[in-house]
């Protein structure tokens, strides 16, 4: 079993690039198929999204438009109050279909927010596409359109994901040991 230390942790090879890279052919076949007509934009989540965006953009065979965005939270005067906002949007949402191009929907507290955060901008139709999802992990009622790769509620890194900044550049993904 191929394993790697980053930082403090250590952690098995758990899916391979090949494994990857076949789901996320299947996620392509489908969105080609359902918003060809659709002229969406691709909205990917920084920074855990940059490699996934990157494979799977380039199976859309239709002509389309992708941004990156960064989630940021901003503190407000009292530690209730902190506000997200969406870093780098600057294309006008009104009435465009937009897919969201995330790395992992854990609890779902961040892709709730941001579905909130499309619609004050004016997003007529919203769709997830998500590399990964942890199904028990789970705490919001979101749909989930486009899911490459379901996985038990363990931490994981590579293609993208991080520990702590570390571990992105991992072609494949891993789990903590
Ligand atoms: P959620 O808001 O709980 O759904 O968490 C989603 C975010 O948490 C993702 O965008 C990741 O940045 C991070 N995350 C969740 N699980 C993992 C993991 O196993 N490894 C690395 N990052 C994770
Ligand atoms: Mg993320």
């Amino acid at each position: 079993m191929k394993t790697i230390q980053l930082l403090d942790k250590k952690f098995a090879l758990s899916i391979p690039e090949e494994k990857i890279l076949e789901k996320i052919a299947l996620v392509a076949d489908k969105i080609n198929a359902d918003l060809a007509d659709k002229n969406p934009l691709f909205l990917a989540i920084l920074n855990g999204s940059f490699i996934f965006a990157a494979d799977l953009m380039k199976k859309i065979n239709f002509p389309c438009q992708i941004s990156f965005v960064k989630l940021a939270s901003y503190h407000g005067t009292t530690s209730t109050n902190n506000v997200l906002e969406l870093v780098g949007l600057n294309e006008n949402l009104a009435g465009k279909t937009v897919v969201i191009v995330e790395d992992i929907v854990d609890s779902g507290l961040t892709m709730t927010k941001v579905i909130e955060l499309l619609k004050s901008r004016g997003a007529e139709k919203i769709l997830i596409a998500t590399l990964l999802f942890k199904p028990s992990a789970l705490q919001h009622d979101i749909t989930l359109d486009y899911v490459a790769l379901e996985i038990p509620n363990d931490f994981i890194v590579g293609y993208g994901l991080d520990y702590d900044g570390y571990g992105r550049n991992l072609k494949d993904i891993y789990t903590v040991i």
